[in-house]
């Protein structure tokens, strides 16, 4: 019998299609290199290793949401993800796997799974079947409070270094003084957020943003700064469909500068992975079902990924 996962997965290759050698989410992306450098605050925060002010070197990948890597990046329906690895001064790694968007659709991995397969298009027309989906959105309040947050933001970006990424899930940050605070992060782009206009999508071609990336990182660094959102009483920890309001602090952790396209990454059969709950000592995970489900089922998508051509 198939595992809860197994099922996501089959669920996400009928939604998107089956793509051999493919992520089942996120299927087109690029890898960029650099490095990340702790602020001062960080270690107030967290005894983590990477975020005491040593740079470590990072790998980027951005991609696009779809797990179809023929679907634009002028479709008007996908966000953004970045995925960060970085590298620990003990040869070990710890990831932050974010997204352009708000918060997330549903909270548990059953609802993930109905949500998902109420959007599967119709065999018969091929379109999405909008009672299915309208019927899901109903029985679930917190899906549709998400989905008024998440659709203003899946317009294409001018770039993916113009986007904003969220961790979405919090984790808790534990310091030297033993002390745990509980956060969310947030990558903010140094060139500022900018979204396409209508006209402007029109004119670009299918695969702009790896192109874009490409010559931005050609006339010189492009940077993010990594924020921490931290929690206060009350605000749920295990929750991505609510965002915590506005005007919680926020703990600027470091920045990011990327260098130059990785271009030696997943070429051949290498598989490169990437995994929100990778965290390390001084970084926690909560009790984010979301969060949870996550290893398991990007797992299932690793273990096809190997088994097919990319
Ligand atoms: C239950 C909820 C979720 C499921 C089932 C799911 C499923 C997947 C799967 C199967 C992959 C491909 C993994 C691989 O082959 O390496 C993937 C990739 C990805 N997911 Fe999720 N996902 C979920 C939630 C999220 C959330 C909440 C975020 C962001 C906060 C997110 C961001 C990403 C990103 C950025 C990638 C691409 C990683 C890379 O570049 O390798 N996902 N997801």
């Amino acid at each position: 019998m198939a595992t809860l996962y197994e099922e996501i997965v089959d669920a996400m290759g009928e939604l998107h299609g089956v793509h051999p050698g493919y992520r089942a989410a996120h299927a087109r992306g690029v890898f960029c290199r650099g490095t990340f450098t702790a602020a001062p605050e960080a270690r107030e925060l967290t005894r983590a290793a990477h975020m005491q002010g040593e740079p470590v070197e990072v790998t980027v990948r951005f991609s696009n949401g779809s797990g179809n890597p023929e679907t634009p990046d002028t479709d008007r329906r996908d966000g953004r993800g970045m995925a960060t690895q970085f590298q620990l001064p003990d040869g070990e790694t710890t990831d932050i796997v974010a997204i352009s968007l708000p918060v997330f659709f549903v909270r548990t991995a059953d609802d993930f799974l109905e949500f998902v397969r109420a959007r599967r298009p119709d065999p018969e027309t091929g379109e999405m079947d909008v009672e299915k989906v309208g019927a899901f959105v109903a029985a679930h309040p917190e899906t549709q409070a998400a989905l008024g947050l998440i659709l203003p933001t899946l317009v294409p970006p001018e770039s993916y270094a113009r986007c904003v990424y969220n961790s979405l899930h919090a984790f808790g940050f534990l310091n030297e003084a033993g002390e745990r605070r509980f956060g969310r992060y947030r990558w903010e782009p140094e060139a500022g957020t900018r979204m396409l206009s209508d006209e402007e999508i029109d004119a670009r071609p299918p695969r702009y943003l790896a192109e874009e990336l490409e010559e931005r990182l050609a006339a010189g660094p492009v940077s993010f700064t990594l924020r921490v959102q931290i929690a206060q009483e009350g605000d749920p920890l295990d929750d991505p469909t609510v965002a915590w309001p506005e005007d919680r602090a926020w703990t600027t952790v470091g920045t990011m500068e990327l260098t130059g396209l990785d271009t030696s990454s997943e070429r051949g059969d290498e598989v490169v992975v990437f995994d929100p709950t990778r965290v390390t000592d001084g970084i926690e995970c909560t009790e984010d079902e979301i969060l949870a489900t996550r290893p398991h089922a990007y797992s299932v998508s690793v273990e096809r990924r190997r088994e097919g051509p990319g």
